[in-house]
């Protein structure tokens, strides 16, 4: 924070090579995003996702789903940017309430500055955690719960956050980077067998033995080398992409997240309460698929998703990270 009697720090803005900068740190205009709006249009127009932000998915599906109604209490269990959060607020007020919650500790504390305001907190919890943010904010219950899964776009295009393959970072992709380990450590310590079934569970990974088989236990501490590995051993684009996908759900533990807030989320909803969850795999897509039809069978929800709902083409074009998205819903009785 500066006041009147320290002048602010002249940072001098980074040097690259070329007309334009490629480097995710170096896209000092696209970080600053408000001062510069003319370049985000111009990234967003061309179907990009601006660095340091993330573009919400399919948020008019979202909204017709969950119906938010002012005065009501609405949760955002992965708040990332704050796209959605953003909407679901405008809609629940006047009197209503929105709670965020997030992992990772280094975009929270952005997100929750640039959303601040009456009836917003966020909380830096795990969302298999709600159940203690309600009663930290003494509430029985939400009306309206939302997961959006996977990594937001802050996260993926840092390479220093060690997600990305089209970029050498550090081999790390914690969504918190104080708590477990690195993927760089979970390869190294793991065994082939182990590793095999990590991919074909978390990636549908054709050839997981043969690759797991290759690279347990090596010592790989980048994003590029981890990506030549894979190549050496016969991968192409498509094989590094899966690789990457299961390290990253094998070290932020996250089935094992969603598994329990699959078990947790009815409870967490008032009577009449929506739920909706937008997935990016199979491994995500079979488990909500699954557990919202036992809690239809079990009495706990009244209605869900009879049919997966998908991007709109048009959505899917401007914005192709979309373009594996599923929407799917429940509505407690
Ligand atoms: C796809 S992004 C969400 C983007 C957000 N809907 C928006 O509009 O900006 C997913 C976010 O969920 C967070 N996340 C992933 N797993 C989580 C978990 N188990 N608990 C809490 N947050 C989680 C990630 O850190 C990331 O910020």
């Amino acid at each position: 924070m500066s006041d009147e009697s320290t002048p602010p720090i002249h940072r001098r803005r980074p040097r690259y090579d070329g007309k334009y900068p490629r480097r995710f740190e170096h896209k000092y205009k696209e970080h600053a995003g408000a001062r510069y709006a003319d370049t985000v249009a111009k990234v967003l127009a061309a179907g990009k996702t601006p660095a340091g932000m993330h573009r919400p998915i399919m948020v008019t599906e979202i909204l017709e789903v969950l119906t938010p109604q002012p005065g009501e209490v609405a949760v955002d269990c992965t708040l990332g940017y704050g796209g959605h959060a953003r909407e679901l607020w405008r809609r629940v007020q006047p009197g209503g309430r929105l709670i965020g919650l997030d992992v990772d500790p280094v975009e929270l504390p952005k997100t929750a500055a640039r959303l601040a305001g009456d009836g917003f907190v966020a909380h830096h919890s795990n969302f298999a955690g709600l159940p203690k943010v309600l009663v930290a904010e003494q509430l029985t219950g939400a009306d309206v719960i939302l997961a959006d899964l996977g990594v937001s776009s802050m996260q993926l295009d840092d390479p220093a956050r060690g997600f990305t393959m089209k970029a050498d970072g550090p081999l790390d992709m914690r969504m918190n980077p104080q708590r477990g380990q690195p993927a760089s450590a979970l390869l190294q310590r793991t065994t082939p067998t182990k590793l095999a079934a990590l991919l074909t569970e978390n990636a549908d990974e054709p050839n997981a033995t043969s690759l797991a088989r290759l690279l347990a236990g090596q010592s790989v501490t980048t994003t590029r080398q981890l990506a030549e590995a894979v190549r050496n051993a016969g991968g192409d684009d498509d094989t590094v992409r899966r690789v990457f996908q299961a390290l990253r759900i094998a070290v932020n533990d996250e089935l094992s997240a969603l598994d329990a807030w699959l078990r947790i989320v009815p409870a967490c909803l008032n009577p009449g309460g929506r739920v909706a969850v937008l997935t990016f795999h199979s491994g995500e897509d079979r488990r909500v698929k699954k557990a919202f039809e036992s809690g239809k069978l079990a009495g706990s929800y009244a209605a869900i998703a009879e049919e997966v709902i998908r991007p709109s083409p048009a959505e899917r074009r401007d914005n192709p990270r979309s373009g594996s998205a599923k929407l799917r819903w429940a509505r407690r009785g």
